[in-house]
C-alpha cells in the first residue's frame, strides 16, 4: 500500500488532492457529540495543506437515501474541521455539481474545501457497477490525486471508497496506515493472553468475528444486548431482554466450539434489569433491580452487567497481554446503566496490555464517559471496518489502495 509519505515526497504543491475521510460523527441537532473521527483525519489534512495541496475532503454521514436530506448535511462536521484546523474551510452544498466545482476552483494552495454528503448521490452506494463508476468518474474530475483516509468506511464497496481510487493515483492517509498497523498486531503474532470483549446490541453483527476469534483468542467476554441470546442458549429465561431467537443455534455452536478449543467463553453472572427502557433524553432515574443472570424476571429486560460480572470481567482482563474491545456492556448513555461499560474501560486503562477499542459505540463510550484516550493503546475509528478486518475479510477500500 502506497502511503501519503510517498506522495508528499513527490510533492503536492498546487495539486488537487481528494481525501476520502469518514466524518460520520454522532450529532444531536447541530451539535457534534463526539468529534473523534474529525480529529482522526487532521494529521493527513494538515500534512497536505502544509505541503501546499488544494485539499478536497469528502465523506458520508448517516444513511440518507441517495438524495439530498438536510438531516444528514456535512455542514456542521465541515465547520468543526475548520475549527480544529484553526482556519475556515470552504463548504460546497453539493458533491459533483456547480458548488463543488467552484469551491475546488476557488482553492488556493494549502486551502481546504469539504463537499456535501457523498450519499446524497445514488451512485455512491449503488450495487450497479456502471452507476457507481459514473459517479466515481465525476468525483475524479475534481482532483488529481486520491488519499484514502476514511478507515470507518473501508469495508464498503462504495464509489468514493472502491471505484474512485482506481481512477486516480491513490495513497493511504495516516489514519488508514495507523489503523491497519494496529489491526495487524491483533492478527499476526498476537501477544497472549489475548482477551476479546464483545458487546453491543446484536449477536448477528458479531457472528463472523466470533467465528474467527474462536481460532485466535484465549478468552472471550460477552456483554451488552447480545449477551441475552447467549444466556438463552445456555437455557436461561431472559424476560423481555433483547433476544435474537434465530441466533440461538449459532450461539450454542460457539459455546461448544469454545469448550472444545479451550477458549474461555465468559457470560454475565448478574445483570441490572427493569420493566422499561430508560429515557435517554431526560436521563430520569431508572431504578433498576439487580438479579442473577439465570433469574431474569419474565417482565423485565437486562440493560447492563451487574457488579459481580464487572469484577469477574476485570479479573479476566487483568493478566491480558492483548485486548480487543468492541461494543458497550449496557445502555451506557444512561447513567444508571453505564457502570458495566465504565468497568471494562477502567480495566483496560489499568492493564499493561496492548489495548484496542474497536470503533463505533465503544469508542464514543470511552470518550463520553470521560476516559483519557491516551490511556488506551488505540481507539479505532472503525466499528464495522475493524470487525471485518478481524474476520479476515478483504476490505474493498484497502484492496483498492493496494492495487
Ligand atoms: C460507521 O459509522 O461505521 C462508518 O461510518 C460506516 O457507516 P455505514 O455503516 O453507514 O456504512
Amino acid at each position: 500500500m502506497k502511503t501519503i509519505d510517498e506522495l508528499l515526497r513527490q510533492g503536492v504543491e498546487g495539486k488537487r488532492v481528494f481525501v476520502r475521510a469518514d466524518l460520520n460523527v454522532p450529532q444531536e441537532g447541530t451539535t457534534i457529540t463526539d468529534d473523534g473521527r474529525i480529529r482522526a483525519v487532521l494529521p493527513t489534512v494538515k500534512a497536505l495543506t502544509e505541503a501546499g495541496a488544494k485539499v478536497v475532503v469528502a465523506s458520508h454521514l448517516g444513511r440518507p437515501k441517495g438524495a439530498p436530506d438536510p438531516a444528514f448535511t456535512l455542514r456542521f462536521a465541515a465547520s468543526r474541521l475548520g475549527e480544529l484546523l484553526g482556519r475556515p474551510v470552504a463548504f460546497a452544498g453539493d458533491t459533483i455539481g456547480s458548488e463543488a466545482h467552484s469551491a475546488v476552483e476557488g482553492l488556493a494552495n494549502g486551502e481546504v474545501a469539504v463537499l456535501e454528503n457523498l450519499r446524497f448521490n445514488a451512485g455512491e452506494t449503488s450495487k450497479d457497477d456502471a452507476e457507481r463508476a459514473e459517479f466515481a468518474a465525476r468525483l475524479a474530475a475534481l482532483a488529481d490525486v486520491y488519499v484514502g483516509d476514511g478507515f470507518g468506511a473501508v469495508h464498503r464497496g462504495h464509489a468514493s471508497v472502491y471505484d474512485l481510487p482506481r481512477l486516480l493515483p491513490a495513497y493511504a492517509g495516516y489514519l488508514i496506515a495507523t489503523e491497519v498497523g494496529v489491526l495487524k498486531k491483533l492478527t499476526d503474532d498476537v501477544r497472549r493472553p489475548y482477551v476479546v470483549v464483545l458487546g453491543g446490541a446484536k449477536v448477528s453483527d458479531k457472528l463472523g468475528v466470533i467465528d474467527h476469534l474462536l481460532e485466535k483468542a484465549d478468552r472471550i467476554l460477552i456483554g451488552g444486548g447480545m449477551a441475552y441470546t447467549f444466556l438463552k442458549a445456555k437455557g436461561h429465561e431472559v424476560g423481555i431482554s433483547l433476544l435474537q431467537e434465530d441466533q440461538v443455534p449459532a450461539c450454542l455452536d460457539y459455546l461448544a466450539r469454545a469448550e472444545k478449543k479451550g477458549v474461555e467463553f465468559v457470560l454475565p453472572v448478574d445483570v441490572l434489569v427493569s420493566p422499561e427502557f430508560p429515557d435517554l433524553k431526560t436521563k430520569a432515574p431508572a431504578h433498576p433491580t439487580l438479579v442473577a443472570a439465570d433469574a431474569i424476571p419474565a417482565d423485565q429486560e437486562g440493560l447492563d452487567i451487574g457488579p459481580e460480572t464487572r469484577k469477574l470481567y476485570a479479573s479476566k482482563l487483568a493478566d491480558a497481554a492483548t485486548v480487543f474491545w468492541n461494543g458497550p456492556m449496557g445502555v451506557f448513555e444512561h447513567p444508571d446503566y453505564a457502570e458495566g461499560t465504565k468497568a471494562v474501560a477502567q480495566a483496560l486503562v489499568d492493564s499493561p496490555a496492548f489495548t484496542v477499542v474497536g470503533g463505533g459505540d465503544s469508542a464514543a463510550a470511552v470518550r463520553t464517559l470521560g476516559f483519557d484516550e491516551d490511556a488506551f493503546g488505540h481507539i479505532s475509528t472503525g466499528g464495522g471496518a475493524s470487525l471485518e478486518y478481524l474476520e479476515g475479510k478483504t476490505l474493498p477500500g484497502l484492496a483498492a489502495l493496494e492495487d
